[in-house]
Order: C-alpha cells, then structure tokens, then sequence
C-alpha cells in the first residue's frame, strides 16, 4: 500500500520517465485485480432539471441558459433496450437533482427495467432522502453514484450550498447508500479553485475507507455561466498548493486510486476526454481505469446537458458513441467485457 508521502510525491512528479514507471505499476495491477476487460455502461442523461446550486456546474437550478428536459419512461426504455442491443451490461440513469421525477415512478422505471432486461441499473440521481433511496433499491436497482467531488469539507461547503436548511453531507449518504446493500461509486474532481494536494491525498485516502466499487475521477472544468469560474469564488491558497485541473494530474490520481483501491471499478471519464480528445480515453485505459461510459442520451437532449462546457460527445449518436468506444478499447489492446461488470471487490463482500 502506499503512504501517504508517496501519493504526495507522485501528485508533484513530473518527469516523463519517473511517471512512467507509476503508469507501469498502475497498469499491472490493474490487470491482475480486474483483468483485461473494459465494461461499458450506458449512461441515459434523463433530467437536466436541478434543484441544486452547485458552484461548478452548469446544471445549476439558477442557470437560465440552460434549455430543460426530462426525458419520458417510454424514450428512457428506447435507450435501455439500445444498451442492450449494443451488448452493454449496465445502465447508468443520471440527472440533475431533480423532483420532477418523483420516488415511485422511477421505482416503476426501475421495475421495469428489470421485467424486461438482465441490465444492472445504476442510478445517478442526486442527494435524494434515505426512503428513496430505499424505494428504489428494492425496485432492483443495483448501484448508486454519488461523487463527494473534495474531501475538504470547508472547500465542499462553499460549492455545495445547502437546501432548505440541510446541510450536504455526501460522505454520510454514501455510507447509507453501503448498508442498504447498493453498489456504491463516488469520485471527486481534480484541480477544483482551492484545492491543494493535501486535499487530493486525502480524497484518495477516503475512496480506501469508503471502500468504494466505482471511482470517477475528472479534471474540473470551469463553465462560464457559474461562480467557480470568476475569480475569488474560491478560498484562495498559495499557489504552490494549488493543485492544476491538467489531464496529467488527474491520470496521476487514476494511476494512484488504482495502486490504493486495487479491486475497484475506474471509469476513463468523459472530463478527462473532453480536456484531450485525442488521447485521454485510452490513456487512462493504459494507467488504471478499467471502465468506458458510452453516451446514450438522444442527440437533442444532450446538448442540453452541459454540466461543463466543450463536453466531449455532445453532438454524437449513441451509435457513434459506442463505435468510438470500441475503437478506444482496441486502441487500448484489451477486449469488451461481458455481463454486468460487477466489481470483484464488490463480489467478495456480497459472498461472505
Ligand atoms: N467540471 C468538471 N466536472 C464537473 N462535474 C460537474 N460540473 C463539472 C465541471 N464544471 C462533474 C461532477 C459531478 C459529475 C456528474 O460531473 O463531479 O459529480
């Protein structure tokens, strides 16, 4: 396992030829605690609507740029069974937090899914109450994301601002989301204004106490129409201690969460994409990660799903998406998993 002065360490190398030797060591434990396959999951954008303020997103409920949407059940299940089609084992419904779609008409989305399909559903949905949360894990939902995206609880606070009077507390809600049995991924976002790398050693830290099944890491991107993109939203800190929003430091943080939490699931995410089109995808496959999550939202709803901007796929098909995925995976030398794609390290707790 690595201490914590060597994660600090290597979240300041930058010699090409040092950092090869931690892409090297990343890749082959990937290899030997989650093998060659890179699962797919299709992710369904469902809802833009967001009841949230958050800081850096472009989703938030202020933002009146943004056109909403909510997708209905009936389009919803035309992508689920395009998933299908495409040979996916998963799907991932996200949104914004969103009211709209109330607890038991996605418990009936939710049943649905399973009536029909073998697909593993995940959920994206939000910091929704402990009985939802419960509803729809016994509708048959399988796995919960939710990125705690800082470990700095006084950074969180300031881009998290509360709602009606509750305070955020994602940590608590991940452990909640544990015990009721659901697969739980979070991740967090690299680079974020007053971020330094005490912080992103501690993120690492907590995806180990966690014991997560997913982790998603991306580069923060600013989004004009937010206040994380003006200056002075932030807690300013000495520049030296400010971690950069690069493709380079968040592959370290891939690099370094697969050596940390070796049976865990690590999507190459679509932030790291957007910030290097040609490369970042497969470079994340050859340093860590282990999962793609092709876009499945049909075309016109998710150019309105701009939670960043210059968002890689925007203007593709869900075909295009999964073609390019599987180019990504050749690229990479490995091969499509198949099946739900479950976590190992999720599997050996289920079997105790
Ligand atoms: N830059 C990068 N990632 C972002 N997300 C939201 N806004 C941004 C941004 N401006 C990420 C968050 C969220 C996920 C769905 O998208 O980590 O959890």
């Amino acid at each position: 396992m690595l201490k914590r002065h060597e994660i600090l360490s290597w979240l300041r190398e930058n010699d090409p030829g040092r950092l090869a030797e931690l892409w090297q060591r990343a890749d082959e434990v990937r290899r030997q605690h989650v093998g060659d396959a890179v699962h797919l999951r299709g992710l369904i954008e469902i809802s833009n609507y967001c009841v949230r303020q958050c800081a850096y997103c472009g989703l938030r409920a202020s933002n009146d740029g943004v056109t909403r949407y909510r997708m209905h059940a009936d389009e919803i299940m035309d992508c689920v069974r395009l998933a299908r089609h495409f040979g996916y084992g998963t799907v991932v419904m996200q949104a914004g937090e969103d009211y709209g779609w109330s607890a038991p008409a996605m418990a009936d989305l939710i049943h649905q899914i399973k009536d029909e399909t073998e697909l593993a559903v995940t959920l994206s949905l939000g910091e929704r109450s402990d009985e939802e949360l419960l509803l729809w894990r016994q509708a048959g939902a399988d796995r919960y994301l939710l990125r705690f995206e800082t470990s700095n609880r006084t950074l969180y606070e300031r881009i998290h601002p509360s709602r009606g009077g509750r305070v955020s507390d994602r940590l608590a809600m991940l452990r909640r989301l544990h015990e009721m049995g659901y697969e739980t991924g979070s991740g967090a976002m690299v680079g974020i204004p007053g971020q330094s790398y005490e912080d992103v050693a501690d993120d690492i830290d907590n995806y180990a106490d966690l014991d997560l099944h997913m982790i998603g890491v991306g580069p923060f991107i600013p989004h004009p129409d937010t206040p994380l993109s003006k200056p002075g939203a932030a807690p300013t800190i000495d520049a030296r201690q400010q971690v950069p929003n690069t493709p380079l430091m968040t592959m370290k943080v891939v690099a370094l969460t697969r050596l940390t939490c070796r049976a865990t699931n690590i999507p190459s995410t679509t932030a790291l994409a957007s910030l290097d089109r040609d490369g970042g995808r497969v470079s994340a496959l050859a340093r860590g990660a282990n999962v793609i999550m092709p876009n499945m939202t049909p075309p016109d709803y998710r150019r309105c799903y701009e939670i960043y901007p210059a968002k890689a796929c925007i203007y593709e098909t869900p075909e295009q998406a999964h073609a390019l995925a599987l180019a990504e995976i050749e690229r990479a030398g490995r091969q499509v998993g198949r099946g739900r794609g479950d976590s190992p390290h999720y599997l050996a707790a289920a079997a105790k």
